[in-house]
């Protein structure tokens, strides 16, 4: 009798990121309800979900800004919920984050925004600096606005300057909350293309919250959908756009459901 061949398990590569049964609750208001999610190293994962379903907090937690209530989070084979703030600061120099709010400095020019990280973790010199805060206003297509000020910027193009700040350490990973609400449907896709154009330039891992599907469906390599605390869809725009999940359809049409309808009267 022949025996039936013995399976080899295929080592598949490590995530880069993991987040395994995580839950997450501010008071009695339980926002994550044991979240498992797996990055691999260069994708673009785009997490969908409406407003205080908990997409930053998700967020917060991949950077450390946040602990878990229970579950683990692991970033290339650290395990980081349990870090000390040290270590800590060394994974999170390896992330850039664009803050939902932009979060410039108003006191500072753009150059000294985009340099303050590298003063803050590096030692470079100011002649290294100043090469390096051009290099990246010209990645995200501002070059020349050194010394204006965030009061003299539009909304998007705030954006884009504290986009060149979160790539100002070469991040592995980019993670972007929510980066075209506010913004004109013209100036969302620029940052659109912007975040495609970094992935693919710098082949950094990004992981990009939003509510705006046209952006979600744009830039993402794989969607996942949160909602009361749990992922409950994910696959590619493609598979995302046929989803038969209810909830789904609701959210990616934008249509609103008799409850909501109701809670109206
Ligand atoms: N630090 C905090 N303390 C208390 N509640 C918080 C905190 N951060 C977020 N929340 C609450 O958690 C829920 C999810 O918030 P958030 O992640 O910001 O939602 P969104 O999906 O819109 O990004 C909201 O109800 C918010 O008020
Ligand atoms: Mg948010």
């Amino acid at each position: 009798m022949p025996q039936s061949p013995v399976l080899i398990p295929q080592s598949s590569p490590r995530p880069l990121i993991e987040l395994k049964n995580v839950s997450k609750s501010f008071g009695w208001l339980n926002v994550l309800a044991g979240v498992s999610l797996s990055i691999e190293a260069g994708e673009s994962l785009v997490i969908i979900g409406a407003s205080g379903t908990g997409k930053s907090v998700l967020l917060k937690h991949i950077v450390g800004l946040l602990k878990p209530d229970s579950g683990e989070i692991w970033f290339d084979g650290n395990r980081i919920d349990t870090l000390s703030e040290r270590p800590l600061m060394e994974i999170r120099q390896r992330i850039g984050f664009l803050f939902q709010m932009g979060a410039l400095f108003d006191s500072l020019n753009v150059a000294d925004n985009i340099a303050f990280p590298l003063r803050e973790h590096t030692r470079k010199t100011e002649a290294e600096i100043k090469q390096i805060v051009a290099d990246k206003l010209r990645r995200v297509g501002l070059s020349g606005i050194e010394l204006k000020l965030p009061t003299e910027l539009s909304g998007g193009m705030k954006k884009r300057v504290a986009l060149a700040r979160a790539i100002a350490l070469d991040p592995e990973v980019i993670l972007y909350d929510e980066p075209t609400t506010g913004l004109d449907p013209v100036r969302s896709d620029v940052i659109n293309q912007l975040i495609i154009k970094l992935g693919r330039e710098l082949k950094v891992t990004s992981i990009t919250v939003t509510h705006d599907m046209q952006s979600a469906f744009k830039v993402g390599d794989r969607i996942v959908m949160l909602h009361e605390g749990k992922i409950i869809a994910q696959g590619t725009p493609q598979e995302i756009q046929a989803s038969d999940n209810p909830i789904v359809r609701q959210f990616i049409s934008g249509e609103a459901s008799e409850k909501e309808l109701a809670s109206l009267d």
